[in-house]
């Protein structure tokens, strides 16, 4: 996004930042909130979150009581990176939507405790966020190289850059839980496609639990939340030159059992036609009729096997806390059998 392309890249021997891809982000954000806000229930496509001021409402997020899945899956990481770096000995680690890549400093620790110097190829939307993540992996590990790719991985891996050796791919967060059923099995068949038989993937997914824990860490009572969600009718106004009110319209999450994933939805609070400019576009709401701006799948551990056993990758490890909140999981394109289940 044009927003995110502001920060200076130390760009040298050791970091390199490259824009994949044909992508023209302005021209996408307009094609998908022309359709997506012209359809019965108007919606928007998550990856429109993550401006710069996005990303950093998600870090905020992550740090607040409610939202479990970043820190679950952060001890999951700082308990078991040894363990995934043994058996992996990557020669590369290419991490898609990789953020702050906080939680990939366990990996990366656990290279450097194995002497494996692989390198990084952090993968997002947000170059804003790749150069800070960057700048600051590079003062930590002075023996990290960084290929930072700006992308947008819905288009597809045609666009990576091959590998040589083996390479772990990287997937935390339960972004995966963000794509459709369709989408995400897509998403998983086209990654394996991609991986050699020494690849291998590491993927962290949310699960399903008590309603009230997972209501409450998409309600957060700081707000962040809220903020996040209501940010894509900044990015609009900015990239599109829309007129919307973030304020006219409240913040709703909620946990959809039939579906098993979180759904949530921008509320317009008042009857309001919205101008958009840039696509020569008024868009009526009436009150309480909503965008739909998210959804995140929560997986039962059977869910899950199936969904990655379909798209021809077979199950490693399992690592999982006591109380089965969160599942990180290492997966081979190569059938090979599973060895242990924690
Ligand atoms: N992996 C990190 C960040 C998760 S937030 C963590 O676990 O904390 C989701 C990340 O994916 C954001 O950094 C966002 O910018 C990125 N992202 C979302 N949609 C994307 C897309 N279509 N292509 C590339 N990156 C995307
Ligand atoms: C990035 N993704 C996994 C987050 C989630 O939990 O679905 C995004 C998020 N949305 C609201 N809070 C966090």
């Amino acid at each position: 996004m044009e927003a995110c392309r502001r920060s200076s890249t130390r760009e040298n021997s050791r970091f390199v930042v490259q824009q994949l891809a044909v992508l023209d982000p302005a021209g996408d954000l307009a094609r998908d909130v022309r359709d997506g806000l012209s359809r019965p229930q108007k919606i928007l496509p998550p990856k429109y979150f993550y401006d710069e001021l996005g990303s950093r409402l998600y870090d905020k997020i992550c740090q607040v009581p409610e939202y479990y899945p970043a820190r679950t899956e952060a001890a999951l990481l700082e308990e078991k990176a040894g363990e995934i770096i043994e058996e992996v000995r990557p020669d590369t680690i290419l991490e898609l939507g990789s953020g702050t890549s906080h939680k990939t400093t366990h990996l990366l620790n656990a290279c450097e405790a194995n002497a494996c110097h692989a390198s990084y190829l952090p993968l997002d939307v947000c170059e804003e966020m790749l150069i800070d993540a960057g700048n600051r992996l590079l003062d930590q590990y002075e023996w990290l190289k960084i290929n930072a790719l700006v992308g947008d991985y819905s288009a597809g891996f045609d666009n990576l850059p091959g590998s040589v050796g083996s390479r772990l791919y990287v997937f935390l967060g339960g972004t995966l839980g963000n794509l459709n059923e369709f989408d995400a099995r897509d998403f998983l068949a086209s990654l394996r496609g991609m991986m050699g038989q020494n690849d291998y993937l590491l993927l962290g997914v949310d699960r399903v639990k008590d309603p009230r824990v997972l209501h409450a860490a998409y309600n957060d009572s700081q707000g962040y939340t809220a903020a996040f969600n209501r940010n894509i009718l900044n990015v609009i106004n900015r990239e599109l030159d829309g007129h919307f009110d973030p304020e006219q319209f409240e913040h709703r999450a909620f946990f959809n059992e039939d579906k098993s994933q979180i759904e949530m939805h921008l509320h317009s609070v008042s009857s309001q036609t919205v101008r958009i400019d840039g696509l020569d576009m008024n868009v009526r709401f009436e009150p309480g009729e909503s965008i739909h701006t998210e959804i995140s799948r929560k997986f039962t551990p059977e869910a899950l096997a199936s969904l990655t056993a379909a798209a021809g990758l077979s199950l490693v490890d399992h690592f999982e806390p006591e109380n089965g909140y969160f599942s990180l999981v290492l997966l081979s394109p190569a059938s090979v059998k599973m060895r242990k289940i924690k």
